[in-house]
């Protein structure tokens, strides 16, 4: 079975099976099923944050959960269940329609409700740890349901227990968020305040800060419906104060953030423009013209083509920076 139409990197690869899930109660069979077969199993939402790098040899279970549930709500809350196969966008336009606040700024971002919590999205100034209460998955080992509140979650930037101590052992199938009835708009990311300018918008609305982070998305980041990607590659390296302090002296227009606890986040994206890679193009994929934190496939690229691209930059970096680039993106 193709999964090019599965993955936005548009990616031509193949798994032997490929199992839809669109009912909670199929969850212990599917998984014994698995078992059974001895087979590795691979969850996909929006197959928008992997890379493929051979055909999978396996299972791939498509999350199709369905529903949004109000399990509470007072005057300034509401409480929401997601299954985790809603799609991100279409459940930030929910929210924004109800007028629950708190998700505005991670507007446009591709995939599934599901694959939130993994990575804790975030995007302009919030991340999505700070609307989850809890995470509910189902451990595939045993088919035993867990509830992770937030705080055992172990969100970081880019990061959550999903990625670190419990790897590849669960399957997230609904998330519960809190969102907030008295909309207070967060921003504090400078684009979207020049976005909002241009409009003449002093008090805006949660629509209207979702508005304006639509329209700088949409300005720099590749339509993966068009060309073929997965968003940033790459985190942006936090350092030490001593680093930052060297970077700064070597490079005086480099910009660092200062994020708290003695650490500074680079932007990764100004580390690959200069070394000379934006906008490049090899055969027919590359480095995208408008950010450089973004590889594209135009058509046809194979998986190990972009990854050995991803490793032609992170050596270039260190080589200039002496800093070590992360990759964001799932290699498979
Ligand atoms: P997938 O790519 O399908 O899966 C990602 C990983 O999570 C895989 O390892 C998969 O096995 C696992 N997984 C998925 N669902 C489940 C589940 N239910 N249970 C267990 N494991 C699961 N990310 C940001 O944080 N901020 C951004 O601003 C941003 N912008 C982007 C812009 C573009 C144009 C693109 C293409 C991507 C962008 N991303 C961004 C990355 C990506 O959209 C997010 O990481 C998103 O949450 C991935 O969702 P998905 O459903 O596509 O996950
Ligand atoms: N920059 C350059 N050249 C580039 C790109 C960026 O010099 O080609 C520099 C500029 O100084 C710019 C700064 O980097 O001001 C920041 O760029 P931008 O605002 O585009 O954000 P980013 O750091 O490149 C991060 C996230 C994005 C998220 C945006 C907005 C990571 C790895 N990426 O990108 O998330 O949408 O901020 O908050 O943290 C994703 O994770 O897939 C993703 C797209």
């Amino acid at each position: 079975v193709s999964l090019k139409s599965l993955n936005t990197f548009g990616i031509q690869c193949s798994t032997s099976e490929l199992i839809d899930l669109s009912n909670e109660n199929q969850i212990p069979s599917i998984l014994e099923y698995v078992a059974n077969c001895q087979k590795d199993l691979l969850i996909l939402g929006g197959g928008s944050n992997v890379l493929f790098t051979k055909d999978f040899d396996g299972i791939v279970l498509i999350n199709n959960l369905k529903g949004i549930k109000k399990t509470d709500e007072d005057e300034h809350s509401v409480s929401l269940k997601v299954a985790a196969g809603e799609g991100w966008h279409q459940f930030v336009l929910f929210c924004i329609k109800n007028n629950y606040a708190g998700i505005e700024n991670l507007s446009l971002i591709p995939g599934k409700v599901g694959a939130s919590p993994m990575q804790n999205i975030g995007a302009y100034g919030v991340e999505v740890k700070d609307v989850i209460e809890s995470v509910e998955a189902y451990h595939l080992p045993t088919s035993e349901k867990r509830t992770f509140s937030n705080e055992v979650c172990e969100f970081g930037y880019r990061t959550s227990i999903f990625k670190t101590t419990v790897k590849g052992q669960y399957l997230i199938t609904a998330v519960n968020f809190k969102l907030n009835k008295n909309p207070n708009v967060n921003t504090s990311y400078g684009a979207i305040n020049t976005e909002l300018n241009k409009k003449g918008i002093t008090s805006p609305t949660i629509k209207d800060v979702s508005d304006a982070v639509i329209a700088i998305r949409s300005s720099k980041l590749p339509d993966p419906k068009i060309i073929g990607n997965a968003g940033s590659f790459f985190k942006n390296p936090v350092v030490s104060t001593k680093k930052a302090n060297a970077l700064k002296q070597q490079f005086p227009d480099i910009p660092i953030y200062d994020v708290g606890n003695n650490e500074f986040k680079l932007a990764a994206g100004w580390l690959i423009e200069q070394c000379g890679w934006k906008g490049k193009t090899i055969r027919n994929f590359g480095v995208h013209k408008q950010q450089a934190l973004v590889l594209v496939n135009y058509g046809g690229a194979s998986g190990n083509e972009i990854f050995q691209l991803s490793t032609d930059i992170l050596e270039s970096v260190k080589g200039k920076f002496g800093v070590e680039l992360e990759r964001e993106v799932n290699i498979i």
